[in-house]
């Protein structure tokens, strides 16, 4: 097996071991233009219509794991959520904004980072040089917790497949970490923000800039300069 065979068996075993752990017990094979049925525990669902000819497009897998999110009860925090919230801008991004849970304002709208937090990191977004509708932006969990609490490991593991799912969908060029919840969730849950911020990692064989999450720059506003500059970073990343 050469290297790109080997990421790509890599990458396909973990697509598979993402669906399970989504409950997905089988996806048969469809002919182009046939509706496929992905059948999942406890039951059947029909997808959209695959694109007439080739494999469904980022847009139409996004849906799907929308549904999956919508359906899921695998923490108890469907029981107190208004909307779930799985992302906002473009499934063909370049840049993926991870951050933490909705908060408030965005269990309210169902739309990530729309609330104070929301705002600046839409500051900081285009401070880049770019618009918010040109980024894609995510959470660790879904679901709100109640009253904003920290997200608890078992809820960070129940939720992690579906943003496993979305950084495979999108694939971008490079990830933006925002704060401890989203740097324990794809560098390990014994990485701290405080020690590999201001380095560059990888996730899956993409570069990921750790930073500090916005809510953290506005009590602490002196540490923007430094979330600056790893947004430089992240730009300098984009241009090679
Ligand atoms: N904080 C987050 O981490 N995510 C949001 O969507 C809003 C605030």
């Amino acid at each position: 097996m050469n290297g790109e065979t080997r990421r790509l068996s890599r990458a396909l075993r973990q697509h598979v071991e993402s669906l399970r752990a989504l409950g997905v017990a089988a996806v048969p094979a469809t002919e182009p233009g046939h509706p496929a049925t992905v059948r999942w525990r406890g039951g059947r669902r029909e997808c959209r219509t695959p694109q007439a000819n080739g494999p469904p497009s980022k847009e139409e897998q996004l849906a799907s794991l929308a549904e999956a999110v919508a359906a899921c009860r695998r923490c108890p925090l469907y029981q107190t959520r208004t909307h779930a919230v799985i992302s906002d801008g473009s499934p063909r991004a370049e840049l993926v904004f991870v951050g933490e849970a909705p908060g408030r304002d965005e269990d309210l709208q169902g739309v990530p980072f729309v609330g104070r937090a929301g705002q600046l990191l839409t500051k900081m977004i285009e401070a880049m040089g770019l618009k918010r509708e040109q980024v894609y932006i995510c959470n660790v969990l879904k679901d709100r917790p109640p009253g904003n609490r920290t997200p608890l490991p078992e809820e960070m593991e129940a939720c992690l497949p579906f943003l496993e799912e979305q950084l495979r969908i999108v694939r971008p060029k490079v990830i933006c970490a925002l704060g401890s919840v989203a740097v324990k969730a794809l560098l390990g849950p014994y990485v701290a923000i405080t020690r590999v911020r201001g380095e560059v990692r990888e996730y899956q064989g993409i570069p990921l800039v750790p930073t500090f999450h916005p809510a953290y720059l506005l009590r602490n506003p002196a540490a923007k300069k430094l979330a600056w500059e790893d947004l430089k970073k992240v730009k300098s990343l984009l241009q090679q």
